[in-house]
């Protein structure tokens, strides 16, 4: 169905509410980075998830875990500085709010202060509930993130799709009611079949974000680089690659480097 989009000068957790009761889906993508961050938000993508996914992405690391709120602050920073109208969604990253609620609340408002970001994410349900419930008491918005949780790739033991057995989908449901209750958001749901995304989607009266979660969601998630191309062993089912730019990047590079060696580069145009 194709819906008349109202105009948001500015997204904010309340316009994405406002969406869902519409029936407009909300288009989210991550950044790390000031330029990619101007482009994604020029597009008019609505939320900008600056996510642990940097760990890996930008720092080339296997996991999410090794990134830390230093380093989240820093991207997020960068990203703020770039964006006019997208809501801005930091990662709390691994290590940072699991040991207890002030810890996590700590945490979230070193985000909030340091980087200007405008909500945060935390991975994991019930386990997390009272963190959760401090960070949301300090005013700070919380999107919750369900289903395949990268910060616990150790627990889990691959990245294969989550929640087909009746007493995990059953948990995942209880959670995403508990994370309305107590005053969420919004909810990712990561690499779950398709048709319990959308039993939770219709559950809650909040926003339901899916990556690998089907369409019956009321939004998609991609990380940017894996949308266009730049990364190229990653090749999940659910991925939709908008570009092939590993390829139109690698062929540049040999460009230039092939003009510099044979001093096509600079021309005379090229210089003062
Ligand atoms: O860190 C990230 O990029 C994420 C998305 C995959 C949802 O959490």
């Amino acid at each position: 169905m194709s819906v008349a989009k109202k105009e948001y000068k500015r997204v904010t957790v309340k316009s994405l509410v406002d969406m869902k009761k519409n029936g407009e889906k909300i288009s989210m993508l991550t950044a790390y980075d000031y330029t990619m961050a101007k482009i994604v938000d020029g597009a008019g993508t609505d939320v900008i998830l600056v996510g642990d996914s940097a760990s890996n992405v930008m720092a080339g690391h296997e996991t999410t875990l090794p990134i830390t709120l230093d380093q989240m602050i820093y991207h997020a920073s960068s990203v703020i500085r770039a964006i006019e109208r997208a809501l801005v969604v930091v990662d709390i990253p691994f290590g940072s709010y699991q040991s207890d609620p002030k810890e996590a609340l700590r945490s979230a408002i070193r985000i909030m202060k340091e980087s200007g970001g405008h909500a945060v994410k935390m991975e994991g349900g019930s386990e997390i509930k009272e963190s959760i419930k401090r960070i949301l008491n300090a005013g700070i918005p919380v999107m919750g993130h369900l289903g395949l949780t990268p910060q616990s790739i150790y627990k889990f033991g691959t990245y294969t799709v989550r929640a087909k057995e009746e007493e995990e989908a059953d948990k995942l449901k209880s959670d995403a009611l508990m994370l309305e209750r107590i005053g969420c958001f919004a909810i990712v749901l990561e690499k779950i079949p398709a048709k319990l995304a959308q039993e939770v989607a219709e559950s809650v009266s909040i926003p339901v974000i899916g990556i690998g979660a089907g369409a019956g969601v009321d939004g998609q998630v991609l990380v940017t680089h894996d949308m266009l191309g730049m990364t190229h062993e990653f090749n999940p089912r659910f991925l939709r690659r908008y570009m092939n730019l590993y390829e139109d990047m690698t062929e540049a590079f040999t460009q230039y480097g092939k003009d510099v060696k044979s001093g096509d580069f600079p021309s005379d145009k090229e210089q003062y």
